[in-house]
């Protein structure tokens, strides 16, 4: 990401997101609020900073180490930078709702979370301070907790498919209930931190945190095969942990105060970001998977000082931009070998190279980036050609 120009560093973990990767963000950020909107999910936005009373109150305040930042203001009042937020959105339901008839209720939010991680590595893989998406979902009991859990369940299996990413959800240690209350949703790679094991006939797997390597599929298919992982997104069910501590309460059907039981889900947008890069690489650089790439379509005119060249580029440029695609065009004046390379390193699945040679014959080339295969097509069939392969059917199907 540091090599195509996507990130800088700042300090250790801490990273500017430059122009070509905070459109990568952007994309990752449309299909989680898009997915969490669909299920009923509402998005809000709190604060980064919270004092230090509301996690006093969880109890959190003396048991969460050196990873919670915490700071004082002006007037020696203490604060955190906030890794997660289950003590303001309870605070938050228990000052709004009362009644069981405002539940189940499902708030998320796409904001900045820091954590003072004792090894930040890998860029965005693990930062300190990074993107996160963080649901919570508040039901009356646990059978309609269990319905909001799978229901955010599902919407992850959505997102990670829209993203185009290879996954698997994994039962992981939940440490707070147990059992198949909490999943972690892995992308596969090698260079993955996290070790699963999942079933080859079946779709049962299991971070090794939670079930040994060597272990037997639970439904009767045999060993366990172990793969690398890293995890994206993961989704927990509560119960009455935090709304009892916090004293958030609410009346039932019979007028009876009640906790209500929550859930928390979290999806590393950043990191989701570079998890598609180790992912979807080769020694060129990154091949980015369609809907998560910061551009859809990259012009390279090899040579700027042709005219011929360079109004082919600017009128190809101009009418896939117009048919709603987004574009790039490399206009610099770099030798083709510079356009080339640089085109490889930041992955834009299409290229189209209008050279002079070829212009000659009326005929421009596409790239395919994650093949590197080429076609040798007229103008007008290029826009053809990728206007198939970018955009999307007229009438989308949803599953
Ligand atoms: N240091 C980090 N850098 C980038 N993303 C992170 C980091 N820590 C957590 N995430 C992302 O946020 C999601 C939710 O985090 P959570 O499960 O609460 O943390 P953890 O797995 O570290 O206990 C994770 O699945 C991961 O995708
Ligand atoms: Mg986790
Ligand atoms: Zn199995």
């Amino acid at each position: 990401m540091l090599r195509a120009g996507m990130i800088r560093k700042v300090a250790a973990g801490i990273y500017t997101y430059l122009p070509l990767g905070l459109r990568v963000i952007r994309k990752v950020e449309q299909i989680v609020r898009d997915e969490m909107n669909r299920t009923g999910a509402q998005e809000l936005l709190m604060p980064m900073v919270q004092p230090s009373e509301l996690w006093l109150e969880s109890g959190r305040w003396g048991k969460y180490g050196k990873e919670l930042l915490r700071f004082k203001d002006r007037g020696e009042r203490e604060f955190c930078l906030g890794p997660t937020h289950e003590e303001l959105i309870t605070d938050l339901v228990r000052a709004e709702v009362k009644s069981y008839r405002h539940l189940p209720q499902i708030l998320y939010q796409i904001q900045t979370k820091f954590r003072d991680e004792i090894r930040p590595r890998f860029g965005l893989m693990r930062g300190r301070e990074f993107l996160m998406k963080d649901a919570y979902s508040f039901d009356r009991d646990e059978e309609s907790a269990r319905i909001s859990y799978d229901k955010m369940g599902r919407a992850y299996h959505r997102i990670f498919e829209r993203c185009g990413l290879e996954f698997k959800p994994v039962e992981a240690e939940s440490g707070v209930i147990g059992g198949s209350f909490s999943q972690e949703f892995m992308v596969l790679a090698e260079t993955g931190e996290d070790r699963l094991v999942a079933c080859h006939s079946c779709d049962y797997a299991a971070n090794v945190e939670k079930v040994k390597e060597g272990s037997s599929c639970p439904r009767g298919h045999g060993l366990l095969t172990t793969h690398r992982g890293i995890e994206v997104g993961h989704i927990f069910m509560l119960g009455t942990k935090y709304s009892e501590a916090m004293k958030a309460v609410i009346q039932d059907q019979n007028g009876k105060e009640v906790c209500p039981v929550m859930g928390c889900y979290g999806i590393g947008v950043s990191r989701t970001a570079a998890a598609a890069i180790e992912q979807n690489h080769d020694k060129k650089g990154i091949i980015w998977p369609l809907p998560l790439a910061p551009y859809q379509v990259q012009v390279i005119p090899v040579n700027n000082q042709s005219e011929r060249v360079m109004i082919t580029s600017e009128l190809i440029y101009g009418t896939l931009s117009n048919l709603g695609m987004e574009v790039l065009i490399d206009d610099r004046s770099e030798r083709p070998g510079v356009k080339f390379n640089d085109a490889d390193l930041i992955g834009i699945p299409y290229q189209i190279i209008i050279g002079e040679k070829n212009m000659a014959e009326g005929l421009v080339e596409l790239k395919e980036r994650r093949n590197g295969k080429i076609k040798k097509v007229t103008t007008d069939e290029v826009i053809d050609l990728v206007k198939k392969l970018v955009l999307p059917p007229s009438k989308p199907t949803e599953s």
